[in-house]
């Protein structure tokens, strides 16, 4: 039997093996499991923009499993402690190093503060995926939301289709909104993360806009909604987000989508939102993936539309 990895904090000199590492993991994945390596591209390149956006966000909170004799990185898993909930972002080990315990190695200390701070762990994680959805699983998550991954190519000159009702009245996020949008999510869904919404509003690591739509009836100053969506071209992805109804979430992802011309973004949007999804497809999407999210611990029911992202994953 192999000696246990080492597991250490990841720091912002191992940016280039954890780019590596996990581009290397995920075409190896997904080309001997989907045939689908080429989505990732040739380059780790574009995938600098993970440890670089977490780096900023949970400087320290990044685990690296070593190996024991040679030094060299056999697996990263990014995690988010949240004032509500611990999160965990992308996990991968790599492709030598799989079915050895690396990737349970790295998660269960943050599972066990989870644990003992009394906060449930979230993730979402692909539905395609049998193996992260084993590891999972095995480690006590279990899912409650389906997720569909959508695309659409935006012409050059913009959506075509006509906007629905209140795209016009969505606007920028102001600089000072974070804890009004954090508020207002933790109020439909139990997610508290304003430290997240004041990072995308600085903008100063990846390239961030912030879209929200507000209801000037509500006596409470709550938004109807609000979308995040990242414009750096090596994660081209809209969310995360929250809408309190359908309506709202047509019309913050029509905005969302039109400032995104001559880009194919991807989102995530629940399967139960029948209406929605339907309207989607009459918009042109195309499904490409499937998630779930899963929790370890009681997770309160949500209220309203969220769209979950990829980067950074902390809801
Ligand atoms: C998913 C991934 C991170 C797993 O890493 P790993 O280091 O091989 O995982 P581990 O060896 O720690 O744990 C795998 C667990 O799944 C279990 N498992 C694997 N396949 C299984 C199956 N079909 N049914 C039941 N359990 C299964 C193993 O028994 C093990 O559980 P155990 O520790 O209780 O025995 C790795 O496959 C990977 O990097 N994939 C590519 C990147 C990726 O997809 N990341 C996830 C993004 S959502």
């Amino acid at each position: 039997m192999k000696t246990p990895p080492l597991i250490a904090p990841l720091g912002p000199n191992d940016e280039e093996a954890v780019a590596r590492l996990l581009h290397t993991a995920l075409v190896a994945w997904y080309e001997s499991r989907l045939r689908q390596g080429a989505r990732f591209g040739e380059s780790h390149e574009p995938f600098r923009i993970f440890p670089r956006v977490y780096g900023a966000l949970d400087a320290g909170e990044g685990v690296g499993a070593r190996d024991a004799a040679t030094g060299e990185l056999l697996g990263v898993c990014f995690i988010h402690d949240r004032p509500t909930h611990v999160a965990f972002g992308i996990v991968a080990t790599a492709p030598g190093a799989q079915g050895r315990g690396v990737a349970r190695a790295m998660m269960e200390p943050a599972l066990a503060r989870a644990r003992a701070a009394g906060k449930p762990a979230r993730l979402v994680s692909s539905a395609l995926n049998l193996d992260s959805f084993s590891l999972y699983t095995r480690l006590g998550f279990a899912p409650h939301t389906l997720y569909q991954d959508m695309v659409l190519t935006v012409p050059t000159t913009g959506l075509v289709v006509v906007p629905p009702p209140g795209a016009e009245r969505v606007r920028v996020a102001r600089r000072d909104e974070a804890g009004r949008l954090a508020n207002f999510e933790n109020a439909q869904r139990g997610v508290s993360r304003e430290k997240d919404y004041a990072f995308f509003l600085r903008n100063e690591v990846g390239a961030w806009r912030t879209w929200v739509l507000d209801d000037e009836r509500d006596p409470t100053g709550e938004p109807a909604g609000f979308l995040v969506a990242s414009h750096d071209p090596a994660c081209l992805m809209i969310g995360p987000g929250h809408a309190r109804d359908e309506a709202t979430a047509l019309a913050l992802l029509w905005r969302a989508l039109d400032a995104m011309r001559g880009h194919t973004p991807v989102w995530l949007v629940p399967c139960a939102e029948a209406g929605l999804v339907r309207t989607l497809y009459a918009w042109g999407a195309r499904n490409v993936e499937l998630h779930v999210a899963s929790a370890v611990g009681a997770v309160p029911p949500a209220r309203g539309i969220t769209w979950p992202t990829f980067l950074p994953e902390t809801g």
